[in-house]
């Protein structure tokens, strides 16, 4: 699907300091050279995203570490060894060259290796450190195909490498190491328990000194009509009511639709925690053109599997007044 010749074009923009999409197994980066701040500048604005938020760098290989990182502490190495290349994001301190552009002026860097071909073929391609946030505007849902990446961002991005459709379909693992413990600041493609199982315990959740997520803002990953999330048995009479009261319904549920009122759109999605992560993303994207007037998904399980899923539900449905 993505050529040698694709890579080298894209290679050449990133060069030129302008901006590539790419696949990643998680969402689409929107990517920019992380040692140009003419390019960085002009990616925040793509996005419409504070300069003040950092971004990830990403690497063909965790050998690119030591070049990034002041301190590469022992569980970087392990969890490096674990999950790279793959949806894992580690935040260490950063070296002294790395611009406060992609640090948001923190001591931290955040470092990720993808697994995705395409990315990784870009990636060593350049030759060094591609900076690549979510290819959305700012505080929307990630891309998980192409085609969204276009809708999202137009002609502000130079060149899109189309991988198809993201296997993981929601956003990496991030684990800040700059501390004396680690720290779970984004549940994503790697659980708590995945991590526990090499590091010999599961990561602390984040506390008042942790370094700042944007994607750890409470309202976030949102689509524009309001979405509420709501108990499995509560569901029907929930959509029921709302129906009831003249507004059109888009359920999305991991089961069959029961008899309900007309008004209400049932739309079902799987029930296992992998195949609904991969396709949530492009299913709230669907269901917030379909021009409701409110989403109403059926709450997920409360456990290990689901926990990305749990957190990108929560601030999709996170609004400060009705
Ligand atoms: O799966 C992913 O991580 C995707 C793909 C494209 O790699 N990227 C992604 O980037 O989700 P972005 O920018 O949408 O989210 C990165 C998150 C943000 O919440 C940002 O605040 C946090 O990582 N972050 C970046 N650098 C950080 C740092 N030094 N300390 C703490 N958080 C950091
Ligand atoms: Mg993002």
């Amino acid at each position: 699907m993505i050529s040698t010749d694709d890579i080298a074009q894209a290679v050449a923009i990133l060069r030129a300091g302008r901006l590539v999409a790419f696949p990643t197994e998680t969402v689409y980066g929107l990517g920019a050279d992380a040692r140009n701040a003419g390019a960085i500048r002009r990616l925040f604005a793509a996005k419409g995203r504070p300069a003040d938020h950092p971004v990830i760098v990403h690497l063909a290989s965790a050998d690119a570490m030591p070049e990034w990182a002041s301190r590469v502490p022992a569980a970087a190495v392990t969890l490096a060894d674990a999950f790279w290349p793959g949806p894992l994001t580690l935040v260490l301190p950063r070296a002294v060259h790395v611009l406060d552009l992609v640090t948001g002026g923190q001591e931290t860097v955040a470092l990720r290796v993808p697994s995705h071909p395409a990315a990784h073929q870009l990636l060593k391609a350049f030759g060094d450190g591609i900076v690549a946030p979510s290819a959305n505007r700012f505080g929307r849902l990630s891309p998980t195909r192409a085609d969204h990446v276009r809708a999202e961002l137009g002609d502000a991005v130079d060149m899109i490498l189309d991988g198809g459709p993201t296997d993981v379909g929601v956003e990496s693992t991030i684990v800040d190491l700059s501390g004396d413990y680690p720290v779970l600041l984004r549940p994503g493609g790697i659980s708590p328990a995945q991590l526990a199982a090499v590091l010999g315990a599961p990561p602390d959740a984040p506390n008042a000194a942790s370094p700042r997520a944007s994607g750890t803002l409470p309202s976030h990953y949102a689509p524009r009509t309001p979405l509420d999330v709501i108990e499995p048995d509560r569901l029907e009479a929930c959509a029921n009511q709302r129906a009831a009261s003249g507004l059109s319904v888009a359920v999305l549920a991991r089961r069959n639709a029961p008899p309900v009122r007309s008004g209400i759109a049932w739309h079902v999605i799987s029930a296992d925690a992998a195949v609904y992560a991969r396709a949530l993303y492009a299913m709230l994207r669907e269901l917030d053109a379909g021009g409701y007037d409110r989403i109403l998904v059926e709450a997920v399980p409360d456990s290990d599997a689901w926990l990305a899923v749990r957190d990108r539900l929560r601030r999709a449905a996170y609004r400060e007044e009705e």
